[in-house]
């Protein structure tokens, strides 16, 4: 197969990393930070899916509303007291996520050979732009794609088809990339070519699709190259 002309980029779990969130809230909730921080990310994209298929989108809300949702409905459901202090200081965390160290030399190497970069992300353009000012990360994507444009959220084909009409190449030519098993699975049905970046040692999904590959930092983008 022809190398892929393009590599777009998941972001939350793929290039930058939330487990920073999972330590806050353990410090803020001993015991039970890692049910805090597994609790609010389903429920996070369980919201994304609720708002995209419910009623054509008329329900949308933006990554960040539904974010601070998941978190009130995960802090109920745990029984934690989430002070307006608390929660602030949780989505803060949240918007200024560190980005995984090899990011930069991964994006790098794809610019020098000629490889158009982007985001296809569920995070609003605002969370984004913030997410790649503090990593440093700007000037090495060509794309920063959010969904809020199209108002559904992956695995919508709408939202996976921002990448397809921003870089005018055919699916089968481009490279999406993500820590997400779903969205992996998501991407690869809509016709990409797929790395799933199994960053925690998980199972892939059980719905008889497979990615393209499998690795286990972004640095396995690269043998796409070789
Ligand atoms: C994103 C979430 C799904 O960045 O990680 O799209």
């Amino acid at each position: 197969m022809d190398q892929p002309k393009a590599v777009l980029f998941d972001a939350y779990g793929t290039l930058f990393d939330v487990y920073s969130v999972g330590l806050l809230a353990e410090q803020l909730f001993p015991g039970r930070g890692e049910a805090l921080a597994v609790l609010w990310r389903d429920k996070q994209i369980e919201y994304t899916r609720l708002v995209t298929t419910s009623n054509d989108g008329a329900h949308y809300q933006p990554f960040w509303d539904l974010t601070r949702a998941g978190l009130r409905y995960a802090c109920k459901r745990l029984g934690l007291d989430l002070t307006a202090e608390r929660e602030l200081q949780l989505m803060n965390q949240y918007r200024h996520l560190s980005a995984f160290p090899e990011n930069r030399e991964v994006l790098e190497r794809l610019k020098e050979r000629g490889v158009v970069t982007g985001i296809l992300s569920n995070g609003d353009p605002q969370m984004l732009g913030i997410a790649l000012r503090s990593a440093g990360l700007e000037g090495l994507l060509d794309h920063v794609l959010s969904v809020d444009k199209v108002r559904k959220y992956k695995t919508h084909p709408d939202a996976y088809r921002l990448g397809t009409q921003a870089t005018k190449f055919a699916a089968r030519d481009i490279l999406f990339v993500s820590c997400n098993a779903w969205d992996a699975l998501g991407a690869t049905w809509f016709g990409y070519r797929t790395l799933w970046v199994n960053r925690y040692q998980l199972p892939f999904e059980e719905l008889g699709t497979q990615p393209t590959r499998t690795g286990a930092t972004l640095r396995d983008v690269l043998p796409f190259f070789d």
